[in-house]
């Protein structure tokens, strides 16, 4: 089989490599050159881990290719995705769906032969597979192109595992024709006995939404459970294992934090509520769940401006992490892109240290310190924040950490740090919903 991925982004990066691991042709086209000549020689412009190897090998093996060139992509292809972003449109926080409707135009124009399927694999609002097919037609009345939804549920940092061993694979779809091609695509997972769900294009869509919503929402849950518990002395953890041995509600995505972040909770609740908005049954619930994320991070910058005392301007917070997760460089919605304004704005000395600081350096307050290890983000602090739960902090000595503050205040907004070995280093520990 030939397939041609459009967007050389996250999405489009990992399911191209891995269906090339699975022998699918790959052609992954992109209009940016200087990333398409990157990575011709190997240069992968996101940090995710294993993805290198993958896109070298198969790269080498020729069965993953890259261009510019949209026709030469599709040059034989049988299916063509689109991986493209549908990042939130300024202003009013729907998708911005104008990148996936002209490379669906661009598709149709190119397009040689009938019977191509071109599959929506970028996370997009229900009844845009709806008004792609109207594209199609418009554009190519002469042929007879299938149009197919296959959302992606793959987390970073975890995403060649997550795409090769998914829990469930969507296939939306309205043509046999369309349904078969995908089905071809997917045979190792099949052979794998990955539940397969196969259902119209608008529910696939929608699974995409509720799915992350819902997650989101768990997540929103056990944090305000957190603020409880810290306000009657009960743990956290003891609560979320309590609850997640029911079945019903499974032990996932009940670890407490500063707040989501990332590419797709954010955006996909947003669109999600502003969709369920427009078609007259608004979803209250995840509504509820964007305002007490947002409201939790700017709580998180207040918390740390109250461990600084009552002047905290002219002191000194190391903060341990900045990306939105662990593994990734990613900073799309960070909760360290509420916090650290607010503290610098307060008249703070912030300094940070993250394993993958590069977008970080782009993005985050000019003011910001960036330290070169955990220790040297540490020293001369008063207060050190874990904001991001990167596994080396795991291991930090707490003498080692100790001896470099100047204070002896510990904030893990992570959860990540044992609080008997902190507080017998003599630390002023607190984390989150643990008294
Ligand atoms: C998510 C979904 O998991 C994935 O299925 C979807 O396709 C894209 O969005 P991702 O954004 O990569 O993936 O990260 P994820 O690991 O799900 O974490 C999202 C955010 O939630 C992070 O900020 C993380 O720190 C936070 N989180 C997650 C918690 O605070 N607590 C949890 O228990 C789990």
């Amino acid at each position: 089989m030939r397939i041609a991925v459009l967007g050389a982004g996250y999405v489009g990066l990992v399911s191209g490599a891995c269906f090339a691991e699975f022998g699918v042709n790959v052609c992954i086209v992109d209009t940016d050159p200087a990333k398409v000549e990157a990575l011709r020689r190997g240069v992968i412009p996101i940090y995710e881990p294993g993805l290198d190897k993958l896109v070298a090998e198969n790269h080498a093996d020729g069965r993953l290719g890259f261009t510019t060139d949209l026709e030469e992509a599709m040059e034989g292809a049988d299916c063509v995705f689109l991986a493209v972003g549908t990042p939130s449109r300024r202003g009013d926080g729907h998708a911005d769906l104008r990148y996936v409707y002209a490379a669906a135009e661009g598709v149709a124009r190119a397009a040689k032969k009938d019977g191509l399927v071109l599959v929506t694999k970028s996370t997009v609002p229900v009844g845009t597979g709806q008004k792609i097919r109207e594209i199609v037609q418009r554009v190519r009345p002469d042929l007879t192109i299938h149009v197919a939804s296959n959302p992606e549920f793959l987390r970073e940092g975890n995403a060649i595992g997550d795409f090769m061993r998914p829990d469930r694979v969507v296939l939306g779809a309205d043509s046999d024709a369309a349904f078969a091609t995908l089905r071809r695509l997917y045979r190792p997972l099949y052979l794998i006995e990955t539940p397969i769900v196969a259902t119209s294009i608008e529910t696939a869509e929608l699974i995409k939404y509720a799915a992350n919503a819902f997650l989101a929402t768990k997540i929103t849950f056990i944090n305000e459970i957190a603020d409880l518990c810290e306000r009657v002395g009960a743990d956290v953890h003891d609560v979320a294992r309590g609850m997640g041995l029911d079945g019903r509600i499974g032990r996932k995505f009940l670890h407490p934090g500063p707040g989501y972040g990332g590419s797709c909770f954010p955006k996909d609740t947003l669109a999600l509520a502003l969709t369920a908005r427009d078609a007259g049954a608004p979803i209250r619930l995840v509504e509820a769940t964007i305002a007490v994320n947002d409201a939790r991070k700017e709580a998180m910058a207040d918390r740390i401006l109250a461990a600084l005392g009552p002047s905290p301007a002219g002191k000194s917070v190391g903060i341990l992490g900045v990306t939105f997760k662990p593994e990734t460089d990613d900073m799309r919605d960070a909760p360290s892109l509420v916090i650290l304004p607010k503290l610098i704005a307060a008249g703070v000395e912030v300094t940070v240290h993250d394993p993958q600081p590069g977008q970080a350096r782009q993005v985050l307050p000019a003011a910001t310190r960036f330290a070169a290890s955990a220790i040297e983000a540490a020293t001369g602090a008063d207060v050190v924040v874990l904001l991001t739960e990167w596994n080396e902090y795991r291991s930090l000595s707490p003498d080692r950490l100790r001896s470099a503050m100047r204070g002896e205040t510990l904030l893990d907004l992570r959860n990540a740090w044992d609080p008997v070995a902190m507080r017998e280093a003599g630390f002023h520990y607190s984390s989150v919903g643990r008294a």
